[in-house]
C-alpha cells in the first residue's frame, strides 16, 4: 500500500564537526519504570518514515541508530485502504520545498495493514533495526484503544506507544483529541494495559490545548506529542475541484510551524510531562524553537518526504548550533524562551 509522493534524497550528510562531550540525550518518560531514554531529541514523525510510512526508500547509509527514535505509520484495529487519489498537494513535497510553497496537504486516510499484521509481521523486523522505535496506534472507540493496548502486551520491537488521537470516536462523532473527556478516556484505556510508556499525540485545532493536555496527563500519559496536522483545503479555480480526492486534508509543513510552537509553549506552561514538538521542522533552527518553547524532543515529518536525509541533517545542525555557542547540554534550552 504505497503512499506515493516519492522524492529523491539529497545524498549523504556531509562530515560535520564532532562536538565531543555535547550532551544530547533526553528521557521522555521519566516517571515510567522503563523510562524512554533517547540518545538525542530528533524523531521521525509517524506517517513520514519513508515513502510508505514504514521505512520504504531508506538506504543502509541512513543509519537510524544516529536518530533519537523513529515512529512508523499509525496502525488501526483493522486494515485501511485509505482515501481516493489525489492524496497530496502539491504532488511532490520535495518540489514544494524547493519552490518555497508554504502549503503542504495530505489526505492519505490512515492507509495501514492493521495492528495484527503490524505486530506480527512488522514489529519483529524493528527488533533487528539498530533504532529506537515507537509504535503509533489509533482506535475508533475507547474499547478499541484498550483492546489494541492489550494486543501490544508481550510484543517486542518498540519502546513506547504513541496514540494518534486525531481520529474520530465513532461513538461520539468528534475526534478524541477535540475534547478533554475523549482524550482522557482514550489515554486511560491504553494506560490500563500498556507495558511501555504512552505518548498522547494531540490535534492542533482546538480552542485551548491546556485542558486537553491536562486531561491526557491526568489519564497517565507519560509524554505529549504536539501536534498532528490541521484540517485544510485548497481548490483549483479552473476546474473548480478540490485538490485532494478526499476534498479536505491535513496541513503540515511550514504553515503549521508557528501554530505548533505556540501550542507547545501553552502546554508546557500547564503540564509537567515531557512534550515532543512537531510541525513544519525543516531546519535545526525550527527544531530549536520548539525546544525553547518547552519541548524536550522534536519530530520531523513533511521534511522527510521532501528529503529522507532531513532528520540527519537537522540533528547535525542542532549539534553545530549548540557546539558553536558552547551550550554543553540540549536540556539547558528546554523551555528557555525569554519572555
Ligand atoms: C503524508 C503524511 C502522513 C501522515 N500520517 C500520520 C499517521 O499515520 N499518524 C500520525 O499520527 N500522524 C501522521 N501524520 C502527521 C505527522 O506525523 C505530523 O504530525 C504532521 O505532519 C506535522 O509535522 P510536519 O509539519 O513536520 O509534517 C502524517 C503526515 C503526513 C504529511
Amino acid at each position: 500500500m504505497p503512499l506515493s509522493n516519492p522524492s529523491s534524497g539529497a545524498g549523504p550528510a556531509a562530515d560535520f564537526p564532532d562536538y565531543a562531550g555535547l550532551e544530547f540525550s533526553v528521557d521522555l518518560a521519566p516517571s515510567h519504570p522503563r523510562g524512554l531514554s533517547l540518545t538525542n531529541p530528533v524523531i521521525i514523525a509517524s506517517g513520514t518514515f519513508g515513502y510508505d510510512g514504514y521505512g520504504r526508500g531508506l538506504t543502509p547509509e541512513m543509519d537510524l541508530s544516529r536518530l533519537g527514535a523513529v515512529i512508523p505509520k499509525t496502525f488501526t484495529r483493522h486494515p485501511r485502504e485509505g482515501n481516493p487519489e489525489p492524496r497530496w498537494y502539491p504532488e511532490s513535497f520535495r518540489v514544494a520545498r524547493e519552490t518555497h510553497e508554504p502549503v503542504m496537504l495530505n489526505a492519505i486516510g490512515l492507509t495501514n495493514p492493521g495492528i495484527e499484521a503490524g505486530l506480527q509481521q512488522l514489529a519483529p523486523q524493528w527488533n533487528d533495526w539498530d533504532a529506537t522505535v515507537l509504535l503509533s496506534m489509533s482506535g475508533e472507540s475507547v474499547d478499541q484503544f484498550g483492546e489494541m493496548a492489550m494486543m501490544t502486551r508481550g510484543v517486542t520491537g518498540f519502546e513506547a506507544i504513541e496514540l494518534n488521537l486525531s481520529c474520530p470516536n465513532v461513538e461520539q462523532g468528534d475526534l478524541f483529541s477535540y475534547s478533554a473527556s475523549g482524550t482522557y478516556q482514550a489515554v486511560d484505556a491504553v494506560k490500563r494495559h500498556a507495558e511501555v510508556p504512552v505518548l498522547a499525540k494531540l490535534a492542533p485545532n482546538v480552542p485551548d490545548i491546556v485542558p486537553i493536555a491536562r486531561a491526557a496527563v491526568d489519564a497517565g500519559a507519560d509524554a505529549l506529542t504536539i501536534c498532528n496536522t490541521i484540517p485544510a483545503m485548497t481548490i483549483d479555480l479552473e476546474s473548480r475541484r478540490p485538490a485532494l480526492g478526499n476534498i479536505t486534508g491535513g496541513l503540515s509543513g511550514p504553515g503549521l510551524h508557528p501554530v505548533a510552537v505556540a501550542l507547545v509553549y501553552r502546554a508546557a506552561q500547564a503540564v509537567n510531562v515531557p512534550i515532543i514538538g512537531v510541525g513544519g521542522i525543516f531546519t535545526a533552527e525550527e527544531a530549536l524553537e520548539f525546544i525553547l518553547a518547552g519541548a524536550s524532543a522534536i519530530q520531523v515529518g513533511s521534511a522527510n518526504l521532501a528529503d529522507l536525509w532531513a532528520p540527519f541533517k537537522i540533528l547535525e545542525d542542532m549539534r553545530s548550533f549548540l557546539g558553536e555557542r558552547g551550550i554543553a547540554d540540549v536540556k539547558e534550552l528546554i523551555g528557555a524562551v525569554q519572555e
